[in-house]
């Protein structure tokens, strides 16, 4: 599949992850930040992130600046009239989604391809938004998506055989490995991986043991990279709040439903990394594990 130019709607840690992610591959990205306002936010948050690159001798000064030659911030949706593919990365909330579906339908070309990085949302229900859902499908990039080598793609009973072949051929060829995956809330790893870290936070709530505690005896105890308390966190309350609301929806499983310190947190916008509260305190280094 010929994809030179990637448009990428939602400037958060999935989107601009992707953009550069693509960009390093020597694609042409065009992000669009959806809540408006200026991009050198945005914008120097990229450069740091591939000046963290050179620093630590990963890429050279050259291909920073090819890089960042390649990668465009805008707040036009309309700038992404010209691309092969858009990916849309914005809030897990299937209403915003649909609507950002269907201004994209009146703005791209005929052959783009229409993509959500959506964790657990129906694909299907999410192509109600547009009339030619046979171009519509699911791409679920990892975060960080310059480092996960994994991405689920999740056609739907409309989407073309030709466009999944497509973008499983282009995924193995930006250094990805792809899954194709029924779409059914969840796909496979939030299906699997959600439930866990919701046991892990109803077991911190009925004080089994502290945040630490939890987070140490999964990594020790099962060689795990980071505990459970620790991903969610990094994955985003809000967005672990969703996936667990979404799950539920559709299971009706009452160990899916959020539990109520995930609900507390994430009304009082403490969802982790990107809010500098969650489960730890991220104003000190490292981390502070906090009590509940
Ligand atoms: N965080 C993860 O680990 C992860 C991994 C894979 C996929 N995803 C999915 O990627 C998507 C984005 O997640 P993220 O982690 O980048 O979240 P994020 O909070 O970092 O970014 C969310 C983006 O949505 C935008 N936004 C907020 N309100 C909006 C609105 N009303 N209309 C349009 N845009 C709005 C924000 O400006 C921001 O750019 C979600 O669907 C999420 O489920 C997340």
């Amino acid at each position: 599949m010929n994809i030179k130019q990637v448009g990428i709607v939602g400037t958060g840690q999935m989107g601009l992850g992707m953009a550069q992610l693509l960009a390093q591959q020597g694609i042409k990205t065009i992000s669009v930040k959806m809540t408006g306002g200026d991009v050198s936010t945005k914008q120097t948050q990229v450069e740091k992130s591939l000046q963290r690159l050179v620093d630590r001798e990963k890429i050279t000064e050259e291909q920073r600046s090819n890089t960042l030659s390649l990668m465009t911030i805008t707040v036009d949706l309309h700038a992404l009239r010209n691309c092969d593919l858009v990916i849309e990365s914005i809030v897990e909330e299937m209403d915003k989604k649909q609507e950002i579906f269907s201004q994209l339908e009146s703005i791209v070309n005929d052959h783009t391809i229409l993509a959500s990085n959506t964790s657990t949302l129906g694909i299907t229900e999410l192509s109600t938004a547009v009339t030619r859902k046979e171009r519509l499908v699911g791409l679920h990039f990892f975060n960080p998506a310059t480092v996960m080598k994994l991405v689920e793609v999740i056609p739907t009973l409309h989407t073309q055989q030709e466009t999944v072949d497509g973008l499983v051929e282009w995924i193995n060829s930006i250094g990805k490995t792809p899954v194709v995956v029924k779409d059914e809330t969840g796909f496979i790893v939030n299906r699997l991986l959600t439930p866990y870290i919701i046991d892990a936070i109803r077991s911190c709530e009925r004080g089994l043991s502290g945040v630490a505690e939890i987070d140490t005896a999964m990594k020790l105890g099962c060689n795990h990279p980071m505990g459970p308390l620790e991903l969610a966190d990094y994955i985003g309350l809000d967005i672990v709040y969703h996936m667990s609301s979404n799950l539920y929806d559709t299971f009706k499983e009452p160990r899916l439903t959020p539990p109520p310190l995930l609900k507390t947190l994430f009304v009082a916008e403490q969802i982790g990394k990107k809010s500098g509260l969650g489960f730890y305190d991220y104003s000190t280094t490292p981390p502070t594990p906090r009590s509940f």
